[in-house]
């Protein structure tokens, strides 16, 4: 979906809240991001409407994903929590609906229903997961009768997500990145910089050049003009299958960020 709709690159918002965010969505909209991701959890919903609502874009020039919290997850509370969600955006529905989390390991099926029933309202274009594990990516496939448009998930060159990677070939549900620049400590290995000088382009380009090439798409924060431009301006060359290799070792690294201490409720990852 990313893809197809031309939004495989979103101005990820996490943590940025009031003027901050106000002022890294201005430049990341004049850079060219169309697509842009928030949650619920991130509290910055409101601000990002008054952007959009004081831009000369209209509601279908951008394209944005928001993410419901398992605080939400029961039938009182998840679809209202979509309602204040498009009240605070300041929009009649979102283009991704996303669950942010899967009730750790317990059953993910109640929690897809209710996202369900938020596209059967209207509230959101399409739906999709996010941290799911692939035993989580096979039930939600199963039980969905709608397309899951990602599984959002961190993902970067010194994690292995193969087999988060093979569950999409056989589900069918395409991953999405997050903390793709791994918030910075790619910078400490020289291969980047070694391959950006052969293509004049930075470290980062590389990084997410590597993701997306993989027909992963990507969510990357900055609040830095010169940082989001590089970000955005990463389709304009490619890496050989050697490079992409020598940067998929590096996985070898483990580097998880987004672990069980940070979030005591992720599922058992692969
Ligand atoms: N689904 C989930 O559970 C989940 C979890 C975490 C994040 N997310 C989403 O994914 C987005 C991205 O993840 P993230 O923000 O955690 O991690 P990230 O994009 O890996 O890292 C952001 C950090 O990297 C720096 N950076 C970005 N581009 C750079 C560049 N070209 N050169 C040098 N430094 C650069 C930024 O600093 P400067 O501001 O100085 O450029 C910022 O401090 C979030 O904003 C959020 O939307 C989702």
């Amino acid at each position: 979906m990313y893809f197809e709709t031309g939004h495989e690159r979103a101005f990820g918002t996490f943590p940025l809240k009031g003027d901050d965010l106000q002022s890294a969505l201005e430049t990341a909209l004049d850079v060219g991001y169309r697509a842009i991701d928030t949650a619920q959890m991130y509290a910055n919903e409101a601000a990002i409407g008054e952007v959009l609502q004081r831009s000369t874009l209209q509601r279908n020039d951008v394209f944005i994903t928001s993410k419901v919290p398992t605080s939400e997850f029961s039938e009182e509370k998840f679809i209202p929590s979509v309602k204040q969600s498009l009240s605070d955006l300041q929009v009649d529905d979102v283009d991704v609906l996303l669950v942010h989390w899967p009730p750790g390991d317990d059953d993910v099926r109640p929690s897809l229903d209710w996202l369900q029933q938020a596209k059967q309202q209207g509230l959101t274009k399409h739906i999709g997961i996010s941290n799911y594990n692939s035993i989580q990516m096979r039930t939600a496939k199963a039980h969905c009768q709608y397309p899951l448009v990602t599984n959002q998930v961190e993902f970067h060159p010194l994690i292995d997500q193969s087999t988060l990677q093979n569950t999409t070939k056989e589900t069918g549900i395409p991953l999405a990145s997050y903390c793709s620049v791994a918030r910075g400590k790619v910078f400490s290995y020289p291969v980047f910089e070694k391959i950006a000088d052969k293509y004049n382009v930075t470290a980062a380009q590389v990084v997410l050049r590597w993701i997306i090439q993989q027909g992963v798409s990507i969510n990357a924060m900055s609040t830095k003009r010169e940082n989001l431009k590089a970000n955005f301006d990463v389709l304009g060359f490619a890496l050989t299958e050697d490079e992409m290799q020598s940067i998929t070792a590096l996985n070898q690294a483990a580097y998880r960020i987004v672990d069980k201490a940070l979030v005591p409720w992720a599922p058992t990852w692969d």
